[in-house]
This record gives structure tokens, C-alpha cells and sequence, in this order.
């Protein structure tokens, strides 16, 4: 595995390779979740790259850009077991200029649920995901379900900016209970972890619903706003289509149920494709 830090030495890396590149953007901090995702990129590439960028962009004003983990040692051991091909850590000055062009999520998508709730946050994630999609020049690229309005954006930004890469949705990893890996897991205690597992409950719960035959759509979020009474705040729990736009009954194979609340310190998000 080649590490690199600069965007010349990337271009110079991958001169040094041929093949079909599969690339896998992360923020760092790999989780058993990333591993899924680079592990299925591996298989299905002959040339595999992965970044490592906590990008500033899509951190908000008093968010925990700083406090944000990272594990660059452990990061790197695992990339480089994983049979990583190219690992591209930059630095902030590499990737961005001062005053740049930018461009924006949309203004309805981009500003609902997540968008809502760290407004501006969508514009960020798309910067980078556009650059890096870029430098990387990918035939694949992987992203996990769980970051699902993220997912969904990019797909819509590669689709409107005619980009020539295939958006490889990846299914969430659960711990053996259920809950959903995330970077931000760390913070939860023993009993955080516990209350936190009320998000793949109520998500169960809906399913159950759904196979029951029931459909609609503010009856199943009511019956989940129960099971998430144990997170500390239940900040949103939405029924929408693949596109995100809200669904008054369950569409079976075109629905995405969402929820997204506090336990502890993290906000945490999980959600299922119907
Ligand atoms: O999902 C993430 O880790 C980040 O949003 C991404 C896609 C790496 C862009 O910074």
C-alpha cells in the first residue's frame, strides 16, 4: 500500500497502477462498517483507493470538528490488511483554496432531515465528495446506507453533473445487538448504548408493522415515536421515497424510514430501505 498526503503524489501513484479503480471516501476513525465497504470494493475492483479527510466543510460552527476521532495508525493497519492499493491522507491546504467556487445541495433535499437539522452541512459533504471523486478518477465508488440522505445527494450530484462513476450503495453493519456502527459510538456508555438500541427498535417495529400490512405512513411513525422514548431527544423520524420526498403510506420497494435522535453525547441516525 502507497500512502499519500498531496494531490501530486496521488497523480503519481496511480500512474504506477492499472486497472478498474473502486474508491472508498471516509472521514477516518474505520469501524467494522468501513471495513464492509472497502472489503466489497476490494472484491469487485482490480485498483482500490481509500481517503482518510475529516473535512471541514461539513462540520457546522460549535460541531466536533476538532473533537472529531482520529486514528491514523490504527486507520492505516487497517487499510493496509484490507490490501489497500492507494491511501490518500491530504491535508486541508491541499484540498481546499481560499474563496472557492463552490457547489450547493439542493434547496429542498439538501435542507430537510439532516439537511434541517445542520443546514449547510449537505453543501460541505458534496464539495468533497466532488473533489474526491475527481482525484480519484473511480469507476465505483461505495457509500453506506446509513448515511442515507448523504447517499442519496450524491447519487443526484453524479446524476446532474453527468459524472462517469457508479454510486455503489452498501448495506448498514449492526453490532450483535442491532445497533448501527457509527465513528461517534465511542461516546455512548454501557447504559447510553443500551437506550441507544431504542433506533434499530423502532426501525424493527416498523418493519413489523409493514409486513403486517400496515402502511400508513403517520400511524407506523407514532408507534416508533414510542419506542424511542428511551433516546434522550427524538429529533426526527420521517417516512420518504428514494428521492426523499415525505410518503404518506409505505411504498414497498421505493421507501426509506429514518430516525434520528441524542442519547448521551452523539446524535445518532440509523434507518431502513423498504
Ligand atoms: O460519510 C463520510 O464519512 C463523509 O461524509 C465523506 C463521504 C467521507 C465525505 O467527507
Amino acid at each position: 500500500m502507497v500512502i499519500v498526503h498531496t494531490i501530486e503524489a496521488l497523480y503519481e501513484a496511480k500512474k504506477a497502477v492499472v486497472g478498474s479503480v473502486g474508491f472508498v471516501p471516509t472521514m477516518g476513525a474505520l469501524h467494522q462498517g468501513h471495513l464492509s465497504l472497502i472489503q466489497q470494493a476490494r472484491r469487485e475492483n482490480e485498483i482500490l483507493i481509500v481517503s482518510i479527510f475529516v473535512n471541514p466543510t461539513q462540520f457546522l460552527e460549535g460541531e466536533d470538528l476538532d473533537a472529531y476521532p482520529r486514528k491514523d495508525e490504527a486507520d492505516i493497519q487497517i487499510c493496509t490488511l484490507a490490501k489497500v492499493d492507494i491511501l490518500f491522507m491530504p491535508s486541508i491546504e491541499a484540498m481546499y483554496e481560499k474563496d472557492e467556487l463552490c457547489i450547493g445541495a439542493p434547496a429542498i433535499g439538501g435542507y430537510i432531515l439532516e439537511g434541517a437539522k445542520r443546514a449547510g452541512h449537505f453543501d460541505g459533504m458534496l464539495q468533497i465528495v466532488m473533489k474526491l471523486l475527481n482525484l480519484s478518477g473511480a469507476k465505483r465508488a461505495y457509500f453506506g446506507k446509513k448515511d442515507a440522505q448523504q447517499l442519496v445527494l450524491v447519487m443526484q450530484m453524479v446524476k446532474h453533473y453527468f459524472m462517469e462513476v457508479e454510486i455503489v450503495p452498501c448495506e448498514i453493519v449492526r453490532d450483535s445487538l442491532g445497533l448501527a456502527l457509527s465513528s461517534r459510538n465511542i461516546y455512548l456508555n454501557e447504559d447510553e448504548k443500551k437506550r441507544a438500541l431504542s433506533l434499530s427498535k423502532a426501525l424493527k417495529s416498523a418493519t413489523k408493522m409493514v409486513m403486517a400490512g400496515e402502511l400508513e405512513s403517520e400511524t407506523i411513525k407514532k408507534e416508533m415515536r414510542l419506542v424511542l422514548a428511551q433516546t434522550d431527544t427524538i429529533e426526527y423520524v420521517a417516512i420518504v421515497n428514494r428521492a426523499f420526498k415525505p410518503l404518506e403510506s409505505v411504498e414497498i420497494g421505493n421507501t426509506i424510514i429514518l430516525v434520528a435522535g441524542q442519547v448521551g453525547l452523539p446524535r445518532l441516525i440509523d434507518n431502513i430501505w423498504i
